[in-house]
């Protein structure tokens, strides 16, 4: 792929997204989010591009990749309101229906169309399909990870922002701000299992699934960045401090310390 390729493809991004800003700022404010995510999620994309050492082209795919992963959430939340895919619609498979309306990978090899469609559309599903091998898997795997990177990122600074000023709402807050948290999702989460966000009834549950990520995060590199930049601890502070939250965060944290303990080069080798 051509390195003009990228920069037209960027451009192509920034005027459709452009498109859907408007006068009412509640929706500029949601737009801006993804629009600045789908930026910073190539710059993850890249750092994961570097640190597994993947080749020129599979590269390029990749942040081709990220940069169009959320393509579906412009529509979404000027036609509903919201990023709830199951108050709205499925926003992976409304970004495939974009992109092939748009027909902005019209000339992209056919066999490079298809990885970046499928990966769009796997990007946010609770489980990679089972036999899904090769450049898909990988893509897949890699969009996950850079995704699940910035939106830990987001969240973070999301949740230090609302707790110094919770009148200050100009996202949308999905779930109740409860002191609870489901005893479902508690025991799911020691247990080392992927959270279904259909379980999910106040705020905390929904820290406690992003916390459970790291079970489904792919790269050790991805791990490890998670834990360069502090994510955990800045979700466990948000929760309550009992007894069930204090396992929780041992859990979890060994979990990713005993993966981040694996030889990093191995990684590297094995792609
Ligand atoms: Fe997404």
């Amino acid at each position: 792929m051509e390195q003009e390729k990228l920069q037209e493809l960027e451009l192509w991004f920034n005027n459709y997204v452009s498109g859907f800003y408007g006068s009412d700022e509640y929706i500029n404010n949601n737009l801006k989010l993804k629009e600045e995510h789908s930026r910073r999620t190539c710059q993850e994309m890249r750092y994961l591009i570097k640190t597994l050492g993947l080749e020129d082209n599979l590269g390029k795919v990749a942040l081709v990749t990220a940069l169009l992963h959320d393509v579906g959430r412009f529509e979404q939340f000027v036609k509903y309101r919201t990023y709830n895919d199951f108050k709205s619609v499925n926003h992976c498979l409304l970004g495939v229906k974009v992109l092939r309306e748009s027909k902005v990978l019209e000339d992209f090899d056919p066999a490079q169309r298809e990885l970046i469609e499928k990966a769009v559309e796997y990007h946010g599903i609770k489980e990679l399909p089972k036999g899904l091998n090769g450049q898909h898997l990988l893509l897949s795997q890699l969009i996950r990870d850079a995704d699940k990177l910035d939106v830990l990122y987001v969240v973070t600074e999301y949740y230090a922002r609302y707790k110094n000023n919770p009148e200050d709402l100009i996202f949308e807050l999905e779930f109740p701000d409860l002191p609870e948290c489901s005893s479902q999702v508690v025991k799911a989460t020691l247990a080392g299992q992927r959270i279904d966000y259909s379980c999910l009834k106040t705020l905390n549950d929904m820290r406690l699934l992003q916390l459970a990520w790291v079970y489904d995060v792919n790269f050790t590199a991805t791990l490890r960045r998670i834990r360069q930049r502090g994510f955990l601890e800045k979700i466990i502070e948000f929760l309550p401090k009992t007894g069930k939250i204090l396992e929780v965060k041992k859990a979890i944290f060994e979990y990713v310390d005993n993966r981040i303990g694996g030889d990093s080069q191995k990684e590297r080798l094995q792609i």
